[in-house]
């Protein structure tokens, strides 16, 4: 047995296993099966393990700050049959379009529970939300803020709204996924006074409630650290903005951004480190001001459905330049996961079917797309392969779907999920047609 191999396999879903095969099994499904069954490229999700993060997020937050609303970040992935299952998990929603807003919609989520995000949102989309009763919309700048007032006064009513406060908080996380820092396009800044001005319009605008603050430092943050000076610094705004007009914290929205391993040597934060951490400084900041108990919102997106995906290719063409580098390509690319080429993003992959075998060959995973930047693992040790195997890569649930494209007008992948031995699509594959289908002549 080889020791590496089975290690890798925590980093797929809670219930992946081997079978006596050596086939690589997910939500008691084969992988090899389901590739079969459905082509490939495939995303596998399995529900038990999304089910099991909201769970984890919920009862850790909870347990130490009973009221904690879990918002799931949409983002990160959003189809019909996921927001079935997020509504019955209880969680709230982060969306941030109106299609995100319309699927959500469309399952009947409960609309009091959603929180709209967005630096541009249109007039058409505000009011989409309004008419429906949505929750919170987080408003992002100036020019929001007095749409937002006067579309509410055309509806005549009053809309609840929180104000995105950029803090000045470095994350230490890739530079295209920072958005607390000053220089951001999202969220008034707390340096330049124009977060002070927001809380004051806000406050006399005649059909805005404002209810809170929120802020979002950014994605995959591995420290607890710049959550805590976050939150000390927004709250203490918050004090102050209570003695100069007051105002009255309800809710603090943290954001999301909690990490998870890609790769066996990261070292990621637990959700109940995260727990510990925000509401550990959050009741102790409390304590020490004038400020009641807000209700805590966090929006956890790739920490929800990140390791409940898995990405199924076939393997082709075997491409091995002697002395530089073997190139194994699969029938997907950077039109189903654009990350490793826009972030640099480093994945880990198995061969589903020979996932006892030792992993003795180092390959370059190459998509197939007619670029050189689609490579979608560099130098990764697997199972002597040859065309026809199936090549899984783990925590490809969260942002790989979402920002897929149709580049080279290659088809989307089918999406399954699984759970208890079975498997059904949640999303088919595209057709040629379907990609046809909208073109005029
Ligand atoms: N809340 C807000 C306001 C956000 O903008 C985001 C992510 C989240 C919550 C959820 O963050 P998470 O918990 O998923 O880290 N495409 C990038 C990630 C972009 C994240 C954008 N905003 C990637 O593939 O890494």
């Amino acid at each position: 047995m080889n020791t590496n191999k089975i290690a890798k396999l925590s980093l797929f879903p809670l219930t992946a296993g081997v079978s006596d095969q050596g086939h690589l099994c997910i939500g008691g499904c084969d992988a090899v099966d389901l590739a079969k069954e459905y082509g490939t490229p495939l995303y596998v999700f399995d529900e038990f393990t999304i089910r099991s993060k909201c769970r984890e997020f919920r009862a850790e937050f909870c347990k130490r700050y009973p009221d904690t609303v879990v918002a799931y970040a949409c983002k990160a992935f959003l189809n019909r049959a996921l927001a079935v299952i997020l509504k019955q998990e209880n969680v709230g929603l982060d969306v941030v379009s109106g299609g995100e807003l319309s699927i959500a919609h469309s399952v009947e989520f409960p609309l009091g529970e959603v929180y709209f995000h967005g630096n541009n949102k249109t007039p058409e989309e505000l009011n989409l939300a309004s008419g429906w009763g949505i929750g919170r919309i987080v408003v992002d700048n100036f020019y929001e803020l007095e749409l937002l007032d006067r579309l509410a006064k055309e509806r005549r009513i009053s809309q609840d709204i929180l104000l995105r406060i950029t803090p000045g908080v470095d994350p230490h996380t890739h530079r295209y996924t920072t958005t607390g820092t000053l220089d951001s396009k999202f969220g008034f800044p707390l340096a330049t006074g124009q977060a002070e001005e927001a809380v004051k319009q806000a406050m006399s605008g005649g059909n805005l409630n404002l209810l809170g603050l929120d802020f979002h430092l950014g994605s995959l943050i591995f420290e607890t650290k710049p959550y805590e000076l976050a939150m000390e610094l927004v709250l203490r705004f918050g004090q102050e903005m209570k003695g100069k007009f007051g105002f009255q914290l309800s809710e603090l929205d943290i954001g999301g951004g909690f990490a998870i391993p890609y790769t066996l040597e990261l070292e990621v934060p637990s959700v109940a480190d995260y727990a510990e951490a925000i509401t550990g400084k959050l009741n102790s900041l409390i304590s020490l001001s004038e400020l009641g108990y807000p209700r805590l919102v966090i929006e956890p997106g790739r920490a929800i459905v990140g390791q409940a995906g898995v990405a199924l290719y076939t393997t082709g063409a075997i491409k091995d330049i002697p002395g530089t580098r073997k190139y194994l390509c699969v029938d997907g690319g950077m039109s189903d996961n654009i990350r490793p080429a826009l972030y640099g993003a480093r994945y880990e992959a198995l061969v589903a079917n020979k996932a006892l075998e030792a992993e003795e060959t180092v390959v370059t995973l190459a998509g197939k797309l007619c670029e050189s930047a689609d490579l979608l693992i560099r130098d990764v040790n697997i199972a002597p392969v040859r065309p026809g195997d199936i090549i899984a890569m783990p925590v490809c649930g969260a942002y790989c779907i979402p920002m897929s494209s149709n580049y080279n007008v290659l088809p989307k992948p089918a999406i399954a999920m699984v759970q208890n031995g079975e498997a059904r699509l949640i999303r088919r594959r595209e057709s040629y047609q379907d990609l046809m289908r909208l073109d005029l002549l």
